[in-house]
């Protein structure tokens, strides 16, 4: 009988990593924000700022996706300590799904007790207009089906249990306090609350995978985000995430519409402002 495959990284190897961080600021936080495909804007609002290069943190990985930087900003956001990842790791890349989600335990190992994660995705639901956010309110985890779920391997039980719960992955407060503080903020009218789907692209969807992720009941989809909500949850962190709806989907043999990158950070770009006011207004009523 073959022995069960190794853990990808070791307790001390992230530790290692929360270690060189904690020595390089003095900045505690409490909230991380993982800031998806042109969004890094987020990380810009920080005050009192410390900025690593991912390429500058041992052990880290570095980002390649045109619109992500790669660098890890510590400060404070409307009084709240925060860090936030400039840029994201994708396992389309051709990391491995551990990797992607290394980030994860060293925010939990720096005492990070919230974690906001925010990506672009393709709007599935017929409702959804390009540039809704959508409050994530559950995920379907497809590189998961198909056996690449980041906890596959030995469990290590300072980080979770082995079998951890999924049904409360998106902290039911916090999309409550999200929809509060959009109400406030304006930004209402493009809110929207769905199910997102990961898939692990690079490829989009074909309109055959895009009408089964509909029957499925999926309301977004997009290439990234459940690795590291499933490694936060195991290791105890409450969850927030948002999508930006960037397009739409094509589901019709009809249509002339192809889903290209370019749009994706178009409409990014519009809504950045807003999805920003929405984030750093709701980290400042964490408790
Ligand atoms: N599909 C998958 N991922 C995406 C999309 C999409 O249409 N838009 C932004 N990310």
């Amino acid at each position: 009988m073959t022995a069960p495959s190794q853990r990808r990284y070791t307790f001390e190897e992230y530790k290692d990593t929360a270690d060189w961080l904690m020595t390089n600021t003095q900045h505690r936080p409490k909230v991380a924000i993982i800031c998806g495909s042109g969004l890094g804007g987020l990380a810009d609002l920080l005050e009192d700022k410390t900025a690593f290069a991912y390429t500058d943190i041992p052990r880290f990985p570095t980002s390649t996706v045109q619109g992500h930087s790669g660098e890890l900003v510590f400060g404070r956001l409307q009084g709240c300590e925060c860090v936030c990842m400039k840029g994201r790791f994708h396992f389309y890349e051709g990391y491995d799904i551990q990797t992607v989600t290394y980030p994860v335990r060293v925010f939990f190992l720096l005492g990070v007790e919230t974690l906001i994660v925010t990506n672009a995705a393709g709007g599935l639901n017929g409702t959804y207009n390009v540039g809704d956010i959508m409050l994530i309110k559950d995920h379907i985890n497809m590189p998961g089906f198909a056996g690449q779920n980041p906890l596959c391997g030995p469990n290590d039980e300072r980080f979770g249990v082995r079998f951890p719960c999924m049904s409360d992955a998106y902290d039911r407060d916090l999309r409550a306090l999200a929809k509060k503080t959009a109400e406030e903020q304006g930004c209402n009218g493009f809110l929207q609350e769905g199910v997102y789907c990961m898939l692990a692209g690079p490829t989009y969807e074909t309109i055959a995978e895009c009408r089964v992720l509909q029957t499925l009941g999926a309301d977004a989809v997009g290439m990234s985000t459940v690795p590291e909500v499933v490694v936060a949850r195991h290791c105890g962190l409450r969850v927030l995430g948002l999508s930006l709806i960037t397009n739409k989907v094509v589901a019709d043999y009809n249509s002339k519409e192809k889903a290209n990158h370019g749009e994706v950070l178009l409409t990014t770009q519009h809504r950045t402002q807003d999805l920003q006011r929405l984030v750093s207004h709701l980290v400042s009523k964490l408790r």
